[in-house]
């Protein structure tokens, strides 16, 4: 069982954000299947917020959750610090845009968009008003009698959003909404979804599994790792200091060591895991305790001799060349394979040489998780009460 103690951070300017969509203690249950685990998540006013994780974690459910087409187990939801439970979903400043689009094939473009308005039995002179600003936003002037089949990918996509901001939300959810498209136009409409958002001034929660497509969107990334919120922060806060093991293997590349802490001496910690002895960042480990060091391949180095307080010795299997960086793959003893990335024109080392691996200490993220003796132990000197600790 892995042991977490809170590593969710507020944003350091959250004192003077406002709170759009607040989730306390959320659980939901599928009959025996807990799909959302005490999820405790405030989404920011004007923020462009991505939930990602891999399949099956929970990250539909939660955005079902919020737009109301699913009830919590227990736990609150507020929208605009109104709890949630009190509104039916057609009540909400929210709206959702699906992955599928779900646009109505026998209606034109401009019949599409209009339909939410029309079932509101709003005035006919406004509809058209408001169903061409919402074009000229999206930028699909000149489309309006078309029908989606006449459509590409991204201009029904675009067609989606129309109609899911034509009530003018203060909330839109995202389900994977680039996920039918071709990688280039997948990128075109990042960039265009993004600017989207920040003219539009509304919040964004947008659900993605594509790790990169949320490094380049998002102001904070929530990942979650089969129904818990690992850690919510900004992108590079993600990348340079992932929380747990988990992210740090998941959110782009790593070279993970799984290790025994020896000692401690002058902010440094003496470790040792399958492949030899390293050193790492002091960060109040007792003897014996396992931590994870996670170096990306651009920060790891190596040399024909093993060097001061590491002894990860491999052979080179190959190097490969990709462009604007060569990848050298190391072959621990352990067979551990070892990833470095090296700018071309930079010394790299022959395939087949025998080569030791390290690291400056600090360019290595400590992942630490400590003993259930330790958490307790901790919470009674700070007197939280353990239910807020994640077992
Ligand atoms: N209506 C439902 N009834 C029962 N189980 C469900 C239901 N909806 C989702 N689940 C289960 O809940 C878990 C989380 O599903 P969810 O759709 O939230 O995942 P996801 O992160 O969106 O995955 P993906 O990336 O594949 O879309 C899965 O195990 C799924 O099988
Ligand atoms: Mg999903």
């Amino acid at each position: 069982m892995e042991i977490q103690t809170e590593t969710l951070k507020e944003p350091p300017d959250a004192g003077k954000k406002k709170v759009i969509v607040d989730l306390v203690k959320v659980n939901k249950f599928y009959g025996l299947n807990h799909v959302v685990k005490n999820l405790n998540l405030s989404i920011y006013e004007k923020e462009f917020l991505s939930i990602l994780g891999p399949s099956g974690c929970g990250k539909t459910t939660i955005l079902r959750l919020i737009a109301g087409f699913e009830q919590a187990t227990s736990g609150e939801i507020f929208v605009e610090g109104q709890n949630i439970k009190e509104k039916e979903p057609f009540q909400r400043n929210v709206n959702t845009v699906f992955q599928s689009y779900a646009l109505f094939p026998h209606m034109t473009v401009y019949d599409n968009i209009a339909y939410g308005l029309k079932m509101k039995k709003v005035p006919k002179d406004e509809i058209r008003k408001r169903v061409a600003k919402a074009i000229t936003m999206v930028r699909l002037e000149g489309f309006d009698l078309r029908y989606p089949v006449q459509l590409s990918g991204g201009q029904k996509q675009r067609v989606a959003i129309a109609r899911a901001i034509i009530n003018n939300p203060r909330v839109l959810l995202l389900d994977e909404p680039l996920g039918a498209l071709d990688m280039k136009l997948r990128k075109q409409m990042q960039i265009e979804l993004k600017s989207l958002q920040a003219y539009l001034g509304i919040t964004f929660v947008y659900v993605t599994h594509d790790q990169e497509e949320a490094l380049t969107m998002s102001d904070r990334i929530a990942v979650m790792n089969a129904g818990i919120l690992d850690q919510c922060d900004k992108p590079e806060e993600i990348y340079d200091r992932p929380a747990t093991r988990f992210i740090a293997d998941f959110i782009g590349e790593t070279n993970l060591f799984e290790c025994v802490a020896e000692l401690e001496k002058d902010g440094i910690a003496y470790l040792y895991c399958e492949a030899g002895d390293l050193l790492g960042k002091s960060e109040g480990y007792d003897p014996n305790e396992i931590v994870y060091v996670s170096v990306r391949p651009e920060k790891m180095k190596c040399s024909p001799a093993a060097v001061d307080g590491f002894s990860l010795g491999g052979i080179v299997r190959e190097n490969i060349y990709l462009g604007n960086i060569i990848k050298t793959i190391i072959n621990l003893t352990n067979g551990q394979a070892i990833k470095i990335n090296t700018p071309v024109g930079a010394k790299i080392p022959q395939a087949g040489s025998v080569q030791y691996v390290y690291w400056d200490i600090k360019d290595a993220v400590m992942i630490y998780t400590p003993s259930v003796n330790k958490i307790i132990e901790q919470l009674s000197a700070t007197n939280i009460p353990i239910g807020q600790t994640r077992v």
